[in-house]
């Protein structure tokens, strides 16, 4: 068995050591809003937070996690109101929509340590999260919005 903490919730899962996390995410606590993309942990859409930090839940497996806090995209903010989910209102980011939850996952984590971050940085840490539709433009306009907000709370 595999205890863990999703988005406030005890889980308790008897499940393959070696599974991915994502997989148990989406199969067993039947949160779908971490998707797959590579599966190799080469593009971000399965970010999401393991203790605060950002990581790829392809390549986690479940047993990494075992007394640890998950947080999936359903769990950022209970009312969608992370200042990262609100700049990518804001900007209205998504086009297809399959890369966001990853993209704004890493965003909020990385911001939640640093907030203060150059647009090089800012590069930098979204560098991991490719978008099939090309929405890099308003993805760092975005995280911009939310660090100068975060900054100033
Ligand atoms: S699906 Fe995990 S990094 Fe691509
Ligand atoms: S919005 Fe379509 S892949 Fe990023």
């Amino acid at each position: 068995m595999t205890k863990f903490t999703v988005n406030g919730m005890e889980v308790d899962l008897d499940v393959d050591p070696d599974t991915p996390l994502l997989w148990v995410i989406r199969d067993e606590v039947n949160l779908t809003g971490t998707k797959f993309g590579c599966g190799i942990g080469q593009c971000g859409a399965c970010t999401v937070h393991l203790d605060g930090m950002a990581v790829r839940a392809c390549i986690t497996p479940v047993s990494a996690v075992a007394g640890a806090t998950i947080t999936t995209i359903e769990g950022l903010d209970p009312d969608g109101a992370h200042p990262v989910q609100a700049a990518w209102r804001d900007l209205q980011v998504p086009q297809c929509g399959y890369c966001q939850s990853g993209q704004i996952m890493q965003a909020a984590a990385v911001l939640s340590q640093n907030p203060d971050l150059t647009d090089q940085q800012i590069d930098d840490m979204m560098t991991g999260n490719l978008c099939r539709c090309m929405s890099y433009s308003r993805i760092r306009q975005a995280v911009r919005e939310a660090a100068n907000a975060m900054k100033e709370a």
